[in-house]
């Protein structure tokens, strides 16, 4: 039996796919190199030391998941596939909810035509919405997202959770991601992302580099102790192996349950900044700009649910996120392009 991962070769799919053969799954991994390269699955099956069967399918196209699931004993679905640019995502709505929405849905759909019910989904601190004061718990109140990005993952976990109700044979996992940085400590592994970087760490290590000039830090006024935004940084290996953790969770229940994945600590984007600079040698000029808009002061996860739930806790911290955030960096200037 196999567990299939969709978006695999993505910066959290990839780290994952070590993790889950570590453990001693076997996988299969799916993706259409939207947002990836082919590079990240050979260097992934150079670190995991295995290969694994790869499908260039979209999770739009039913019948190349038929095939998979034809060929693959699958007992359940690690499900990254998605679009992720919160900007874009305001400019293009509807391709965001096709890939997104409809995507998850003809997956699920193919799942149930093929009997595999298990599903552990990437969703996100996002669908908390502007509301809730951190430290942000899976109990509260969900929704109220600012932008089409957060709204596709806030509707498919409403969809996942209705299947769960219609059919008890369903086991999903909600997976609430807070900020993931860092890289696989080898450095051949990590978050390339195209063009300029949207997201604070892929942005300071360019700014390290010197492939841009500076960094704008968005705000000093909020309340917060040095008055930037506060997060909830988290460790892409610790991501990772909370996948595993879940997927153990899954093949043993059933049902929806969501669940934190952060350290519990949130850290100012100068404290970031600082930590990056210690931990490295290295300089990142910034100034500071005006807020961007739909930011919000401090977000920040209680993770307690996910110890007691799946035995699960972040162990890295803040310096090996900058550490290895540089590793990558500095030995692929080009990200996956070399
Ligand atoms: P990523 O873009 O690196 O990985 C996503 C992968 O999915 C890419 O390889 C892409 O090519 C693939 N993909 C996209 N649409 C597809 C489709 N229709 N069919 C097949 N493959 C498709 O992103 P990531 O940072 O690894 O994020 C993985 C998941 O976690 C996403 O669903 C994202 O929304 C979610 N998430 C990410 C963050 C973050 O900060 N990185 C935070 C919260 C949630
Ligand atoms: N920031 C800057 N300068 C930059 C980039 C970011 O000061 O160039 C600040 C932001 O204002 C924020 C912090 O750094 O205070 C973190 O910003 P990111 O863009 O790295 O991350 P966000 O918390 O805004 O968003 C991330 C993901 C979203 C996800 C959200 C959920 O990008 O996909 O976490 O918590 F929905």
């Amino acid at each position: 039996m196999a567990i299939l991962i969709t978006g695999g070769c993505g910066y959290i799919g990839s780290h994952t796919c070590i993790e889950m053969i570590k453990a001693g799954y076997d996988i299969v991994v799916l993706d259409n190199y939207y947002n990836s390269k082919p590079e990240a699955l050979n260097r992934t099956r150079e670190l995991a030391g295995k290969d694994f069967p790869f499908y260039e399918c979209d999770i739009r196209d039913a019948e190349g998941l038929r095939r998979i699931f034809k060929e693959n004993k699958i007992e359940a679905v690690i499900h990254f596939a998605g679009l992720k640019a919160v900007g874009e995502s305001v400019q293009i709505p509807l391709k965001y909810y096709d890939n997104n929405v409809n995507g998850t849905v003809v997956l699920c759909q193919v799942m149930a035509e093929m009997g595999c019910k298990r599903m552990i989904f990437s969703s996100s601190a996002t669908v908390y919405g502007e509301k809730n004061p951190s430290p942000l718990t899976e109990d509260m109140e969900i929704g109220g997202c600012t932008n089409p990005y957060g709204r596709t993952k806030f509707m498919i976990e409403g969809i996942l959770s209705d299947l769960c109700v219609s059919d008890p044979e369903w086991s999903v996992v909600l997976l609430r991601y807070f900020n993931p940085i860092g890289a696989h400590e080898s450095g051949r592994i990590g978050e390339d992302p195209n063009g300029i970087p949207n997201n604070l760490m892929p942005y300071v290590s360019q700014v390290a580099i010197g492939k841009l000039a500076r960094l704008s830090i968005f705000g000093d006024d909020y309340d917060t102790p040095d008055g930037t935004g506060v997060r909830d940084f988290i460790h892409v290996v610790d991501l990772a192996r909370g996948h595993v953790k879940a997927t153990d969770y899954a093949l043993a229940h059933t049902g929806a349950e969501a669940v934190n994945l952060g350290t519990g600590t949130g850290y100012s984007v100068l404290d970031l900044v600082n930590a990056f600079k210690e931990a490295n040698g290295v300089d990142v000029p910034y100034v500071i700009v005006d807020r961007r808009p739909g930011d919000l002061g401090a977000v920040y996860s209680d993770p307690s649910k996910a110890a007691s739930l799946l035995g699960w806790k972040a162990e890295k911290g803040l310096e090996d996120m900058c550490r290895d955030s540089w590793r990558w960096q500095s030995q692929n200037p080009k990200g996956y392009a070399e």
